[in-house]
């Protein structure tokens, strides 16, 4: 997969990109807004983890987010299950020297897209850690709404904070966003 954007290329993650994955990932101001299965410290051997566990596996739900030939962070969408099947959550991060030029904005709405058009999905979804006002402008940006406030819900870094809850439902990819003229949008 290689979706060519204007701020960032995103495509398919590959075994050559281990040494940038731990270049940008090894950061504490991006762990603090993320799971704690994204690891801090972020070594060589985690990148090699997570290549093994992410190169080649179908169906590709994981991206990543290169900038002139080098990955700068990455993005996918976790496919539910059960009664929640047609839903997905997206997640992303991007390293520091990165931030505020719109590439996760872009992204967002690119694999947003992307997830709509090959899965029978009517719901992606993004759960933010309260305090991180840039994702939930990022979801904003990208058409997601904000659908209410998860209290208490998650304990990071020794604090418990309230989580966002923010969507976009299939209709509104269309109706929303596409009359906004993005062009990642079809
Ligand atoms: C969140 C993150 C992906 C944003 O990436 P980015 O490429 O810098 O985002 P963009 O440039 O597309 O948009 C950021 C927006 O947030 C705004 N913003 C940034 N910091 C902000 C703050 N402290 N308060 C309010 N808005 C803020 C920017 O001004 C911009 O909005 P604008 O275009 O209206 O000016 C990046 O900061 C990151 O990787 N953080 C760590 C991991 C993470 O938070 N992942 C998401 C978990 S839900």
């Amino acid at each position: 997969m290689k979706l060519e954007l204007k701020t960032c290329t995103v495509r398919s993650w590959e075994w050559r990109d281990r040494d940038a994955i731990v270049r940008h990932a090894n950061n504490r101001n991006v762990w603090m807004n993320l799971r704690d299965r994204f690891p801090h410290p972020y070594t060589d051997r985690d990148a090699r983890n997570w290549l093994e566990c992410i190169v080649g596996h179908e169906p590709e739900t994981n991206f990543a987010i290169a900038v002139a030939g080098e990955v700068v962070g990455g993005i996918g969408f976790i496919l539910q299950h059960d009664v929640a099947r047609r839903s997905a959550e997206i997640g992303y991060w991007l390293g520091e020297e990165f931030w505020g030029r719109g590439i996760a904005t872009e992204a967002v709405i690119a694999v947003t897209a992307h997830a709509f058009a090959n899965h029978d999905l009517c719901r992606v979804f993004a759960h933010v850690f309260d305090w991180n006002r840039a994702s939930a402008r990022v979801l904003e940006k990208a058409g997601y709404e904000f659908e209410g406030r998860m209290r208490k819900s998650v304990t990071k870094d020794g604090k418990t904070i309230d989580q966002l809850m923010y969507a976009i439902v299939r209709e509104c990819l269309f109706v929303g966003v596409a009359l906004r003229g993005h062009p990642s949008y079809p």
